[in-house]
């Protein structure tokens, strides 16, 4: 297969032999707190090796240079249609979890586990119910990958495009590859963009946050659509980048976004819940925000 242009190998295509690996390497990014650390130990959280660093950093070349202005309105057009497949929430969970690993060694957990730790996380510590389902739902968006879609265009750190890019974001150097790079209108630090416009008035690179917020958007508080919307967006939560984006209401919002991404990151744990008995908990509050079915 050619490997110039638009084509990609499955190689280039996949980088990441798990979806994990991106996840794995935010939290060596952001390792937990001392002071927020359970009994846990880094030890049993998965092992961060060399190999993994570069099928990582391979992924990020290719997410860094395709992740174009143009390329991000082609995705939402398309996916924003959302008429590709209609189904019961449950049905969802079920589909959401044919994402396999390809060849990863360890015992990851399926994505339902990560949604329902996460969720199970947030609903011990007494957050209001519509947060639990926020983290229930949270990466239900990595669906994209089953549509056919490479994983560079559904995980990754976020960012927006048509602006200049933050040199906080992971690996900025392999921007210098992206076509938008060579742009002026879309490198100066507003780009198409206005000074404290908001950030729903910015494109963020496309991937699983954007298409689950807009997925979910009439369903949920503003505070939960947050969460949702931006929880990969590490440079503006973690770094505090774009505040020149940002209007009185994203400040407003970044607390609880802030609040939300510990339990993405810190909640995974080999022990599974038991589903069985979390199940009737779960429907009923399914029912309580969501419709029957969802539309991707
Ligand atoms: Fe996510
Ligand atoms: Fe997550």
């Amino acid at each position: 297969m050619n490997t110039t242009s638009n084509n990609f190998t499955l190689k280039e295509k996949k980088p990441l032999s798990s979806l994990d690996e991106w996840e794995d390497d935010v939290l060596q990014r952001y390792p937990e707190p001392e002071s927020i650390a359970s009994a846990k130990t880094t030890d049993e959280y998965r092992n961060y090796e060399a190999p993994v660093r570069d099928t990582v950093k391979e992924f990020y070349r290719l997410n860094h240079t395709y992740q174009t202005y143009d390329f991000v309105q082609e995705k939402r057009n398309n996916f924003l249609k959302f008429n590709k497949k209609e189904m019961p929430v449950w049905n969802a969970f079920e589909f959401l979890n044919q994402l396999v690993d390809d060849s990863d060694p360890d015992t990851d957990l399926d994505q339902f586990q990560h949604l329902l730790q996460t969720s199970e996380a947030i609903r011990k510590d007494g957050h209001p119910d519509w947060m639990v389902l926020v983290g229930l739902m949270h990466d239900m968006g990595k669906v994209l990958c089953l549509f056919g879609e490479p994983q560079w265009a559904v995980v990754g750190d976020t960012f927006p495009v048509g602006c200049a890019y933050s040199g906080k974001i992971v690996y900025p150097e392999f921007f210098k590859n992206n076509p938008d790079y060579s742009n002026p209108e879309y490198q100066t630090q507003y780009g198409v963009y206005k000074k404290g416009c908001g950030l729903r008035n910015v494109n963020m690179s496309w991937g699983h946050d954007e298409y689950i917020y807009q997925m979910l958007k009439d369903y949920l508080p503003e505070s939960g659509l947050y969460m949702l919307r931006y929880h990969s967006f590490y440079a503006w939560h973690r770094e505090g980048e774009y505040s020149y984006l940002m209007d009185d209401h994203d400040k407003e919002m970044l607390k609880w976004v802030k609040l939300f991404n510990p339990y993405d990151l810190y909640s995974k744990n080999p022990e599974q819940p038991d589903w069985k008995k979390l199940k009737p908990y779960y429907e009923e509050l399914v029912q309580k925000y969501l419709p029957s079915t969802l539309k991707f």
